[in-house]
């Protein structure tokens, strides 16, 4: 299992694509504010604030295996002002949950880890009966246009050297394999749909900012001193082949999984 150094207030920086997608989800929670709810892969811990902020007479914990994103989290959030809200690190293949969350949240998170079975058991375990997943995460031919161009730079002769035994990092899952692992936990199934997504970020910059935070696979590869020409050059070349909008975003065609199920007994 890989656990890379994210840069958690570089991330808080340039996230706002993930949380205005994670505000999406949110939307169509209808909580009815008594919620226990657990945000998987939380990260700064924005949204999981978001979350709490609706459940007043529940309680909400955001759990990440990257200590950089808890730290932050924590310091962003105490106790003192946010007594409904609490950070662990945690990896997601190991939860230690049992029979305690009404709801698991998780917003553009699972596509990181490899193998999905210990984490679908594991929120089977963590929820009360009744309770629900809601997760999001990247699909199968998700980021289809970036992972071209990660591609062609890997090969390249100036950057070829840094990835070699390199492995492809993301599981990106059908809709097939959800259904049979909700299935074999004992899940029962609500929804799990694909789902085309548009991405944006502000210019050139916006772009620089989104690989540089969140394509860590890659880019963790790279040594320090070299790091943002690779960054410039993944972004340039992705702008050379979807250019900016009239308005100046920059747009990305994702794919992301959806899949929403019940604890029924
Ligand atoms: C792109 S961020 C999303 C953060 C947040 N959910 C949001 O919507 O902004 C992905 C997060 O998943 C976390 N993550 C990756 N693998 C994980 C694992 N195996 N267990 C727990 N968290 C994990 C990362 O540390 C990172 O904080």
């Amino acid at each position: 299992m890989n656990t890379y150094s994210w840069n958690a207030k570089d991330y808080e920086r340039n996230s706002q694509a993930q949380q205005k997608w994670a505000r999406e989800l949110i939307a169509n929670l209808n909580l009815t504010g008594a919620e226990d709810i657990l945000d998987l892969g939380c990260g700064d811990g924005k949204v999981t604030a978001e979350i709490a902020g609706l459940v007043g007479d529940g309680a909400v914990v955001g759990v990440d295996n990257s200590m950089q994103m808890i730290e932050l989290a924590k310091e962003k959030y105490p106790p003192n002002d946010h007594p409904n809200l609490s950070f662990q690190v945690m990896d997601a293949s190991d939860l230690s949950f049992e029979g305690y969350f009404d709801l698991v949240f998780s917003n553009a998170a699972l596509h990181w880890v490899k193998n999905h079975k210990p984490v679908v058991e594991g929120l089977y375990k963590g929820l009360r009966v009744g309770g629900k997943i809601l997760l999001r995460m990247g699909g199968k031919g998700d980021a289809a246009g970036i992972l071209s161009i990660m591609d062609e730079l890997k090969a390249s002769p100036k950057w070829a050297q840094y990835f070699t035994e390199f492995e492809f990092p993301f599981t990106f899952l059908g809709v097939d394999d959800y259904q049979a692992l909700l299935r074999e936990s004992g899940f029962s199934i609500i929804r799990v749909e694909l789902i085309p997504k548009d991405m944006t970020h502000d210019g050139k910059s916006g772009r620089e900012g989104w690989i540089r935070t969140t394509w860590l696979p890659y880019t963790q590869r790279i040594p320090n001193e070299k790091r943002e020409v690779f960054i410039e050059e993944a972004a340039a070349k992705y702008l050379d082949k979807v250019p900016l909008a009239a308005d100046d975003k920059a747009h990305v065609a994702m794919i992301m999984i959806e899949v929403e199920a019940e604890k029924i007994r």
